[in-house]
């Protein structure tokens, strides 16, 4: 990469059989792809060695070239996690480094290596066992997030929070079911990296440039040997296929959304006109001028962060718009657009887990508030039409109700006996069973709503849940 432009760096490339000019200097730095591809060399190893493993089954290979192979090959492994291995920008990409360094080392036997086999589908295999790994990391992150909310459950159990909609107050909420909203949201997206991950294992090796390789190989024996559920069908489609890493990045795109929601919200939650949350100080960072400040900055990066891995998304979307079948270089560009957004993920739910752990309710502040708002206004107008009054004739009573106490500023529990019986008689005797935060709460009956008895319900069930995982 200290190629003065222009220049060649020399070095005959694996492919340079026809060429009889070098390569432009500046182009080998627009093409190199071995800056940031290096992040695939074990799964390109992996894959290597599979290969060899089986072109010496299909005797293609002796079994000493394959020893040779397989010897030179986790050689090199050891020295790239060591830090010991030169990387060679003139030599492209992760590929062509690891293959010539082996071929220099080990003589012929490296030459036939990339028998029956092209990059395209050798970096198509190495880039799904990466994704695949990476699924699987993601997958325990969201655990460890949906462990901590869970893990709040039982010293929040008795809090009660406003519940909004349009960001007005609406009705009483237990914090549990707002803990286990973020745990089934992020269930989903569990679900769905599962999902993906069926698509993503499927195996390209062996579908060669594009058209598969008169080579009599065993892709069989590759898949079993990587993991893989079954075999890419056609090599056109594999060739060109870069579905899985797209489908990847939009289901990272929907748990990056799912972050941002909930910072959003704890961000507001934090601060003094809710005054609802106190976040754990490591967690937060101050201002330079002013001394009082305690910043929410990890929740608002991870709010911020979100229109990166969306941006990711998009990237990936319109550079694959419009190619052909079936490989073309524009595909290079795939690699830094899903490591940004896997690592952007990572990052956000490696502090997720800790912060929403750490932080604690302000129960007074949240308690006082519960006054206001007329929370209990639907429980009310419920509790009339289970007096057999029709839900419109219902909610317009209890909207007088509410408009007389709005004009005093006072709940709706403090109205008179009079008040109540005027709007629907004998009111004033049954309305206490259900007015106030509490009496609300326990009114509730539907499956999934807020009642106490079906939150515990599912809290238990999601503790055996994340329990039983490993
Ligand atoms: N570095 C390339 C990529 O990421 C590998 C495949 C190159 N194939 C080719 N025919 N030039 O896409």
């Amino acid at each position: 990469m200290a190629t003065p432009s222009g220049a060649n760096s020399g070095g005959q490339k694996p492919w340079g059989g026809v060429f009889s000019t070098a390569t432009d200097g500046r182009v080998e730095k627009f093409s190199e792809s071995v800056s940031y591809d290096c992040r695939l060399y074990a799964q390109d190893i992996r894959g290597s060695v599979a290969h060899a493993r089986m072109l010496a089954a299909v005797g293609v290979l002796t079994p000493t070239e394959r020893d040779d192979i397989v010897a030179g090959l986790t050689r090199i492994a050891a020295e790239i996690s060591a830090g010991t291995f030169v990387f060679r920008p003139e030599l492209e990409d992760v590929h062509m480094n690891i293959e010539r360094t082996l071929t220099e080392r080990i003589g012929d036997a490296g030459r036939k290596l990339h028998t029956g086999r092209s990059r395209n589908d050798q970096v198509s295999t190495d880039f799904r066992l990466w994704v695949r790994d990476e699924i699987d990391a993601l997958t325990g992150l969201l655990r460890d997030v949906q462990r901590a909310f869970v893990g709040r459950c039982a010293a929040d159990a008795d809090i009660i929070l406003p519940g909004y909609t349009h960001l007005q107050r609406a009705q009483p909420v237990l914090a549990n079911h707002y803990w286990l909203a973020y745990c089934e949201k992020f269930e989903r997206d569990r679900a769905r990296l599962a999902d993906c991950r069926r698509r993503v294992n499927q195996l390209p090796l062996g579908t060669a440039a594009l058209a598969g390789t008169t080579i009599p190989i065993d892709r069989q024996l590759v898949a079993d040997e990587l993991g893989f559920e079954g075999l890419v069908a056609n090599s056109l489609d594999s060739s060109s296929d870069r579905d899985f890493a797209i489908e990847f990045v939009a289901c990272l795109s929907l748990i990056a959304l799912h972050l941002s929601g909930w910072a959003e919200e704890w961000i507001l939650w934090s601060t003094s006109e809710f005054n609802f949350i106190k976040l754990p100080q490591a967690f937060c960072t101050g201002s330079s001028i002013m001394p009082q400040k305690i910043n929410p900055d990890v929740l608002e990066l991870t709010r911020g962060k979100t229109g990166r891995v969306i941006g990711d998304l998009q990237a990936l979307l319109v550079l694959v718009k419009g190619l052909p079948l079936a490989y073309n270089r524009d595909l290079q560009e795939d690699k830094e657009r899903v490591f940004d957004a896997a690592d952007t993920v990572r990052a956000c739910l490696e502090l997720a887990a800790p912060l929403v752990a750490g932080a604690e309710l302000k129960r007074e502040s949240i308690a006082s508030r519960l006054e206001h708002g007329y929370l209990d206004a639907t429980t009310l107008m419920e509790h009339l039409i289970t007096q057999g009054v029709p839900q419109r004739t219902a909610h317009e009573i209890i909207g007088k109700l509410v408009a007389g106490a709005m004009e005093q500023n006072i709940p709706l529990a403090k109205l008179t006996a009079s008040e109540l019986n005027a709007a629907h008689p004998g009111l004033a005797s049954s309305a206490p069973s259900v007015l106030g935060a509490a009496n609300s709460i326990a009114a509730f009956k539907s499956l999934g709503s807020t009642n106490p008895n079906m939150v515990a319900d599912q809290v238990a069930k999601w503790k055996e849940r994340l329990e039983g995982e490993p």
